[in-house]
């Protein structure tokens, strides 16, 4: 990975070859930790690097820490700012990722929650694009999408990521891009690491928060620029498999994924199976914004120099 140099660890920034857990760590045995996954964007006119939502991210991360008991004892703020000053202490100058994980960190056998201490780390890397944002052939995934009773998919844990990889690693061995899942309803629920979108005659529809998704920060501002910027109705509810066949247009959204249309599911084409304009128009505009191109999403963008 090309990472930064340093790295947030035990209460301080460290060179990350410091930045080292024990194999007895509990969160390496039982996946125990929460995590974000941010992204900081490089405006070449600004000079600047933005990281976007930030706050959102850190505040999601607070909530789902209080699932695993995981909580830091530092504030949103105190977070923030500790993120500010890594990313400036790595420098970049390019698109960067940026990871805070809560874990169990104390050296104890035994899968509880409760009795065990937990600490917060944060690295960084350099990151261009996660997904192919130029049209993705994708699968549904024989696996289907843990249950908020089984493994809380809202709660971003590192353990629930074994049910990503199965299904991302089947997809890609059966040669697609990537994988949606069904949740155990049979209704459709997100891929392995993105909120999807479909567009059904100019409507934008998405399943709900309580189908087994991660409550997207970036299918929360797909949400707010499809209805403030293009007057389009969004709706969330179940979506049914077949409903992705028959669907004008259909697209990924996530940190990671940013806005990735996907053009065929199950080896059929998407509408025209060629970009559709909606996905076009609001992959531009989530790019605009996240660049801090538009005043407007300003506030949405955390500048990291000359602050
Ligand atoms: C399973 C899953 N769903 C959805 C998303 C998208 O969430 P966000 O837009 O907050 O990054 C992610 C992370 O990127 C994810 O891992």
């Amino acid at each position: 990975m090309d990472h930064g140099d340093w790295a947030y660890f035990e209460g301080q920034i460290v060179s990350i070859q410091e930045a080292k857990i024990s194999v007895m760590t509990h969160a390496f045995n039982y996946g125990t930790a929460v995590f974000e996954g941010i992204r900081g964007y490089w405006n070449e006119d600004h000079e600047n690097l933005y990281i976007f939502r930030l706050q959102e991210h850190i505040d999601r991360m607070l909530r789902n820490s209080n699932i695993l008991m995981v909580r830091p004892k530092l504030s949103l703020t105190e977070i923030q700012d500790i993120i500010i000053e890594l990313t400036a202490k790595n420098g970049f100058r390019e698109d960067t990722y940026i990871r805070p994980v809560c874990y169990k960190s104390e050296h104890e056998l035994g899968p509880r929650l409760h009795d065990v201490a937990s600490d917060l780390v944060i690295y960084e890397i350099r990151l261009g694009d996660y997904v192919n944002i130029s049209g993705l052939k994708v699968a549904v995934s024989s696996w289907r999408r843990l249950r908020d009773n089984a493994i809380p998919a809202r709660c971003k844990a590192t353990g629930a990521y074994v049910n990503s990889a199965l299904a991302a690693t089947e997809a890609k061995m059966e040669g697609f891009d990537e994988a949606v899942f069904l949740g155990e309803d049979g209704t459709v629920s997100e891929g392995s690491a993105e909120n999807l979108f479909l567009v059904q005659n100019g409507v934008l529809i998405t399943p709900p928060v309580t189908a087994d998704i991660l409550t997207g920060i970036t299918r929360n501002t797909i949400i707010e620029l499809a209805r403030n910027e293009l007057g389009l109705d969004v709706v969330e509810r179940p979506v049914g498999r077949t409903e992705l066949y028959v669907s004008d247009e259909m697209f990924f959204c996530g940190t990671g994924a940013q806005v990735a249309p996907v053009v065929e599911v199950d080896r059929r084409p998407i509408g025209t199976g060629k970009l559709g304009d909606v996905t076009i128009t609001l992959q531009k505009l989530y790019f605009d914004v996240v660049q801090g191109k538009i005043e407007k999403y300003r506030h949405w963008c955390t500048p990291v120099y000359d602050r």
